[in-house]
């Protein structure tokens, strides 16, 4: 994990500042020139997604996918150095002529989101729970709003090839979306394969695998004693959280943020 070494030590919980209209964290802004002039070439391969909403899980799809579902070969190196993030680890190594977006449900992505903030040092505390779900409705957490998020690459998908995956699907038929990723890689491995790829990565496999549940960067930053980083994996976790009233107000405005457009998102499975 690189933080640049200006930093390291001194701000942990980094503020947030807006760049054009996303609060993202201060040091990804200062070099936000850098970022925007990366010029990724047409072989290279993008995955995006609003944070926890299946990045680390597709990340080892893809790269059980290109190593035939060897396993021994995907443990050479952590997750954010076998995908380094492009804003945190600029100059990357990576990718944008094949895209691969990931959304979850707002509100299981909201309750993720929660529980990250709260073990991850570089980011804002969340605050209370309540709060918590007024500041993510507004876009007031790092990376910003959900709803553009999930609506921009959405608005995209077609014109730029965008392969558009839903979490909830990935839980509810992992060989069907492997399959999916796969082809979309124009890739092609043996069933026998893609069903070791879904052993690898279901949610019990990814949480014991050191080099992908997130126990490799420093306790300073991920404190798993809080809330560890793969927490539960499930859909519907938010029952859980909101009560019905908040879950109502939730709803009402999401009706209104999503208005312009008809993903087929489900928070049950
Ligand atoms: C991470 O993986 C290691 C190795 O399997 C395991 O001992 C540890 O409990 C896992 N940690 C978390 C926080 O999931």
């Amino acid at each position: 994990y690189v933080v640049t070494s200006d930093l390291t030590g001194i701000a942990w919980r980094f503020p947030l500042i807006e760049m054009q209209g996303v609060p993202l964290r201060n040091y990804i802004v200062q070099k936000w020139s850098n970022i925007s002039a990366f010029c990724p070439d047409p072989s290279d391969m993008l995955i995006a997604t609003y944070p926890k909403a299946g990045t680390t899980w597709t990340q080892e799809i893809v790269d059980l996918l290109l190593h035939n579902g060897d396993e021994e070969a995907c443990k050479r190196a952590s997750t954010s150095d076998r995908f380094p993030f492009l804003e945190i680890q600029y100059p990357p190594p990576i990718p944008s002529g094949k895209v691969i977006y990931v959304a979850r449900n707002a509100k299981d992505n909201l309750v993720s989101y929660y529980h990250f903030d709260r073990m991850n040092q570089a980011q804002p505390q969340p605050g209370p729970w309540e709060e918590y779900i007024q500041k993510f409705m507004r876009g007031k957490v790092a990376w910003g709003s959900w709803y553009d998020h999930v609506k921009d690459y959405w608005k995209e998908r077609e014109k730029r090839n965008i392969l558009y995956l839903f979490f909830e699907d990935l839980k509810k038929d992992p060989r069907r979306e492997v399959e999916r990723i796969m082809r979309y890689m124009d890739l092609s491995v043996t069933d026998d394969v893609i069903d070791k790829i879904v052993q690898l990565t279901s949610f019990k496999n990814m949480r014991d695998n050191p080099m992908a549940n997130y126990t490799f960067i420093p306790k300073i930053m991920f404190d798993h004693s809080i809330s560890p980083f793969m927490r539960r994996g499930e859909v519907g976790d938010w029952t859980n959280h909101f009560t019905p009233a908040q879950s109502q107000m939730f709803d009402e405005d999401y009706a209104r943020q999503m208005a312009d457009v008809d993903i087929p998102f489900c928070t049950s499975i």
